[in-house]
């Protein structure tokens, strides 16, 4: 199973790619995951990426391009849940020669929709463990201790692109650069909207319902 995983900075595709991963068996590859963990390794992609992040603007596609070839190429044979890729109509189309060049498609686009107000609460209450990647909340999702990550026991951090004035950026980028990526699939595939204000697990839910239709034809 192949899933495309959409929506704005903050709206949970981190959160829900985690619970599609585990419920499909699908591997989740998260473009921003893969950047922050090159990143810390300081690698020359981690170093090309780093003031792109930092500003809230994208990173050019070829870069992003061929990491995330790589990480599919890597990815278990059971499929994978795309977090963060495609970001741009371009990625969307390279994406789409590479399965068609392994005879393969993407089976399900879900789009996750959260208003701003709801994002930017989100975004900047989020801290991550830099150890695991584990993502909690300081309100929604509470560590079990303050500030210690429950799986690794790693301190807490905010990501750098978290800040408030990054955050804007980051959805002025999604607005012009990423939402186009909703109509292009659209155009060949169903795109299943999914409203994500609401609780984790009720989204979750929501998505479960339109995805074991595909997941049937695969188990
Ligand atoms: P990336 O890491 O992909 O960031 P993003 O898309 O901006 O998404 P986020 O990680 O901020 O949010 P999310 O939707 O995953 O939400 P989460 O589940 O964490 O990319 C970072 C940067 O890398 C980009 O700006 C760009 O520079 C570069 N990049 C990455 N991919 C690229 C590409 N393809 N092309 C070019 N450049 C690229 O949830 C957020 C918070 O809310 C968490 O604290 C969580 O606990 C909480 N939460 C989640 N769901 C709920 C809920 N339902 N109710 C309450 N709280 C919730």
């Amino acid at each position: 199973m192949k899933i495309v995983l959409l929506g704005p900075p903050g709206s949970g595709k981190g959160t829900q790619c985690k619970k599609i991963a585990e419920r499909f068996s699908v591997q989740h590859l998260s473009s921003g995951d893969i950047l922050r963990q090159e990143r810390a390794k300081k690698t020359e992609f981690g170093k090309k990426a780093q003031s792109y992040m930092d500003s809230g603007a994208l990173v050019p596609d070829e870069v992003i391009v061929e990491m995330m070839t790589a990480a599919m190429e890597k990815a278990s044979t059971k499929g994978f849940v795309l977090d963060g890729f495609p970001r741009t109509i371009n990625q969307a189309q390279k994406l789409d020669a590479t399965l068609k060049r392994r005879g393969q498609k993407i089976d399900a686009v879900l789009n996750l929709d959260a208003n701003e107000e709801i994002i930017v609460k989100r975004i900047t209450g989020r801290r991550s463990c830099p150890n695991c990647g584990a993502v909690y909340h300081i309100q929604n999702m509470k560590p079990k201790i303050d500030g210690v990550c429950d799986k690794c026991g790693s301190s807490l951090v905010q990501r750098p692109d978290d800040k408030e004035e990054v955050v804007k950026n980051r959805l002025k980028t999604y607005y012009a650069q990423t939402a186009p990526v909703i109509d292009y699939y659209k155009a060949n595939i169903v795109v299943y909207n999914i409203d994500s204000n609401k609780d984790p697990d009720e989204v979750a839910s929501v998505m479960f319902e339109k995805l074991d239709a595909f997941s049937g034809i695969q188990r």
